[in-house]
């Protein structure tokens, strides 16, 4: 059974769980927190390759200012704790997004974290930080015309794969599985190029309650929806689908 090499995950409804047992929303952000702390080892432990999360939107900024401040002081304090344990094990850490408006002191730690882990060879984990899949396109079109008014790139030279060089994920492999806690049946603006070819999962499940059984019924499902593709003819190339994918074509 195939399982998948890259899990993207939007992690929706900390507020909604704090809700229903009458707590604040900063206690659904720290046991969100947790639940993304036991998703990075079940992950590694299945073996999956690489594991990007949505921790904080481009669109978050519109939440309350108290709000805002409670999850970068649970970043900075996860990242304290956290990093540590992570590098024991093995995991290196990423951040993709517009990291330059956050305080000195948690564009440190996830400097720190970046260059304490770079080298593990186990799950590679991107955290997503003031982050949308509009602004990943826009940057990565911007730097491209960077290098051709630099005379450094041609517009001739633009490609597909050229313009994935320049995206975040350009050192991780295309997502597989994206999964959406909390019931929203919406990409929200996460991995907008990134999520071409990837099986999407939505779940009513709260992301403090995502455990590992709500995982591993996404990599079931997953895992039936490849099983018809292969059993299926290929409707773009019209080739049964195991020749379809041993020359690489999208099923
Ligand atoms: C969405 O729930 C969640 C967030 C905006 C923040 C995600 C943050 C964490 C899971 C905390 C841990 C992250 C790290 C990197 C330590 P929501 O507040 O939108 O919930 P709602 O839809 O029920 O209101």
């Amino acid at each position: 059974m195939t399982i998948p090499n890259h899990i993207a995950i939007i992690m929706d409804g900390n507020g909604r769980w704090a809700k229903k047992k009458k707590r604040p929303r900063s206690f659904g952000h720290k046991a969100g927190a947790k639940t993304l702390g036991a998703c990075i080892e079940a992950c590694a432990r299945l073996g999956i390759g690489t594991l990007t999360v949505f921790a904080f939107s481009s669109e978050n900024w519109n939440r309350p200012k108290k709000e805002i401040s409670q999850l970068m002081d649970l970043f900075v304090r996860s990242l304290k704790k956290e990093t540590p344990a992570l590098h024991q094990n093995n995991i290196c850490l990423r951040f993709i997004g517009d990291r330059s408006i956050f305080k000195p002191t948690l564009q440190q730690k996830m400097l720190e974290a970046e260059t304490l882990t770079r080298n593990n060879s186990g799950l590679v984990v991107n955290i997503a930080v003031n982050y949308s899949g509009r602004w990943d396109i826009t940057q990565s079109t911007k730097r491209m015309l960077e290098r051709i008014s630099e005379g450094k790139l041609l517009p001739d030279d633009i490609d597909e794969q050229l313009f994935e060089s320049f995206l975040s994920l350009a050192d991780s492999p295309e997502p597989d599985l994206i999964i959406r806690t909390g019931g929203e049946i919406r990409i929200s603006n996460f991995l907008l190029w990134d999520a071409s070819d990837a099986e999407l999962y939505f779940t009513p499940v709260l992301w403090p309650d995502f455990d590992t059984e709500t995982l591993n019924q996404a990599i079931a499902t997953y895992q039936t929806r490849k099983q018809h593709c292969e059993h299926t003819e290929c409707n773009t190339c019209e080739t049964q689908s195991d020749e379809c994918l041993s020359s690489n074509s999208k099923c």
